[in-house]
């Protein structure tokens, strides 16, 4: 809703937004009611659902709203793929699946206009976690192992594979905001005209030793061979997942944003537990896969408590590596410290009495 109130505060056109999988239509609702900033910008708002039985309480809701509104039941497929072919181009797709939305995001890229908004849901945890390795190269293309990031993993994947079929398309895509409480995914994603330069090289594998939990990332551009593992005589194992995104998760200033759009609105509209959660993905940008559990770090000094994470996260800058918490997953550290260097900072903390 705030992101839907950002595009239509700074737009210049009419605006055009669809909830494809609209359910009881609460979304398609709280746009009419919350998300129109600017009156001066004429607004339709499309409204879907496969269950025809939806439409007599989405129609009873969406009656008071002061925009066009335009319900349909059909088939998420034949609605893009007929707006494809009128030229009916969307500023705002909003796709709320159950499961994975892999056939519909080509689709969704297509019918969306240069600089529109995606807003995608994902419900297929088990492959993307490593659960149903099989699952995951036939929804994904990807290989996906059991690590202790699982849903920054599983979100790296669906980004990566939202990526690919965006280049497919000759266009360009810059993930605005990223999130998972483990059970559904979601992604919000902007469509660029054209592919950023450079931006191959954020597909790529992250690498993670089965015995010592080091982890290296490599971009697919350059993939070469895996360097040995340095623990236990050599004897340590890769396991290896991707082709995921490896770039930013997060646009910071955006959801800077967001934040003050959302204190503006005070907390009758949005919850403060959803500006925490926009502060904890605001202060990590997501640049750079490579994130610890503090619980794991502990677990492999032999320390009784995790570290703290502030005092870690500063203590790595001061060392002069980037890190910050992780926005996605509770009690995680993400930096670009090698682990050896990071067990030594948690040890030397610990002398500290930190
Ligand atoms: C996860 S729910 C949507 C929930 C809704 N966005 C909300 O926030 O309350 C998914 C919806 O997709 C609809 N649906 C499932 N398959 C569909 C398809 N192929 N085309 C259109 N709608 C579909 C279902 O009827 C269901 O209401
Ligand atoms: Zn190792």
């Amino acid at each position: 809703m705030l992101l839907a109130r950002h595009q239509s505060l700074h737009a210049k056109e009419p605006l055009r937004w669809l909830d494809l999988m609209a359910g009881c239509g609460i979304r398609a609702l709280r746009w009419g009611l919350e998300a129109l900033g600017n009156p001066a910008v004429e607004t339709e708002l499309w409204i879907n659902d496969g269950d025809p039985d939806r439409l007599p309480l989405i129609q009873a809701n969406v009656q008071a709203l002061g925009c066009s509104t335009r319900l349909t039941a059909d088939a998420a497929d034949m609605l893009l793929h007929r707006a494809i072919v009128q030229r009916h181009w969307f500023d705002f797709i909003d796709l709320d699946a159950f499961g994975a939305p892999g056939p519909l995001i080509q689709p969704a890229l297509r019918a969306l206009r240069f600089d529109g908004l995606l807003f995608l849901a994902s419900t297929d945890g088990r492959s993307p976690t490593g659960h149903d390795r099989a699952g995951a190269i036939r929804s994904l293309g990807t290989a996906a192992r059991a690590h202790p990031s699982s849903w920054e993993m599983a979100l790296r994947q669906l980004i990566g594979l939202v990526a690919r079929q965006a280049w497919m398309l000759g266009r360009g895509l810059q993930p605005l905001f990223s999130f998972s409480e483990g059970r559904t995914f979601r992604l919000a994603l902007r469509l660029r005209h054209q592919i950023p330069g450079g931006d191959e090289q954020k597909l790529g594998m992250v690498a993670r030793c089965e015995r010592c939990g080091a982890q290296r990332v490599q971009p697919l551009l350059k993939l070469s061979g895996w360097p040995v593992c340095d623990c236990a005589d050599g004897q340590g194992r890769w396991s290896i997942s991707g082709p995921l995104w490896i770039g930013p998760l997060q646009e910071t200033h955006l959801l800077q944003q967001l934040i003050f759009d959302a204190q503006e609105l005070g907390c009758q509209q949005i919850s403060p537990a959803t500006l925490r959660m926009m502060h904890r993905l605001q202060a990590d940008s997501g640049d750079g896969p490579t994130v610890w559990p503090t619980d794991e770090l502990a677990r492999r000094l032999g320390i009784g408590g995790p570290p703290a994470l502030g005092p870690l996260v500063e203590a790595l800058q001061a060392a002069g590596y980037r890190a910050s918490a992780s926005g996605i997953m509770p009690g995680q550290v993400r930096t670009d410290a090698e682990l050896k260097q990071l067990l030594q900072i948690c040890t030397s903390l610990r002398g500290e009495g930190i």
